[in-house]
């Protein structure tokens, strides 16, 4: 897995590792971007099974510090974009420090409700905004770091899998056509399909052999033009299935 540099590849690549172990081995500033989705942590997983959100299906370690983030910043030519729980923004605004831009909000109109009563239920995740020393440049115009898209259902292959909707906004909103997108936490490659249909790169890491393999399925449905259940299907048929 180690590489000493990083070559955009020609359209896309998922690298199946611990994505700190490959960060260590990259280049500073050699992806223009990183838009990730790390785990969180015990406590806010806890948190919202005991109160109401359907997180009983995650099947991957929590995440209990931010040990990663450094070299998110160090290996990151622009933007810098982390989901995150609400309460967390803060623990990212600290270790960010001067390349802080921001805080986020994606809120999940279809969201569950909260089963308990007795409390609000969670509105929706917070996005952690980063970006290198320097000048700053987005297409958003005057948009709010607001994005309102509720979950989606085609495709439907993790457990804590953004909506394609929703990143490919964020995508279009932040990068370019031709940059290379980077998710070093890419769990089934939401990230990675819509940096694809943008016309963007992508590079994704994810250390379950299963889903970086799911990852790499959906990215080549996206090439294709298929949604992954067709692309499946024309791969059995192909070998007589
Ligand atoms: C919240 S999920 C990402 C879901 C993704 N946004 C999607 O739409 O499918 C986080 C993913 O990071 C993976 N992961 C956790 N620690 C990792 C690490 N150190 N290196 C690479 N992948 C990791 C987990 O297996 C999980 O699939």
């Amino acid at each position: 897995m180690a590489r000493s540099s990083c070559t955009p590849p020609d359209r896309w690549d998922v690298i199946t590792g611990d994505c700190r172990g490959y960060m260590r081995d990259l280049a500073k500033q050699a992806v223009d971007h990183t838009i990730t989705d790390p785990p969180y942590t015990k406590a806010v997983h806890d948190n919202a099974r005991n109160h109401g959100e359907d997180f009983s299906r995650i099947n991957f370690a929590p995440l209990e510090n931010l040990d990663f983030l450094a070299d998110i910043l160090r290996v990151t030519r622009r933007w810098s974009l982390a989901f995150c729980a609400l309460t967390h923004l803060g623990a990212y605004e600290a270790e960010a420090g001067k390349l802080w831009v921001r805080g986020g909000f994606w809120h999940r109109p279809d969201g569950a409700p909260q089963f308990t009563g007795d409390r609000p239920a969670q509105p929706g995740e917070g996005v952690a905004i980063m970006h290198r020393k320097g000048r700053k440049r987005w297409n958003g115009g005057g948009h709010k770091a607001f994005w309102s898209v509720g979950v989606e259902h085609v495709d439907r292959v993790h457990p804590t899998q953004k909506p394609l909707a929703l990143m490919l906004q964020i995508i279009s909103q932040f990068t370019d056509p031709g940059e290379t997108v980077f998710d070093p936490f890419c769990g089934s490659g939401t990230t990675g399909v819509a940096a694809l249909r943008l016309g963007r790169r992508f590079i994704g890491v994810e250390f379950d052999l299963e889903m970086a393999a799911v990852a790499r399925e959906r990215l080549q449905a996206e090439e294709a033009g298929l949604s992954l259940a067709a692309w499946r299907a024309g791969q059995t048929s192909m070998f007589g299935g």
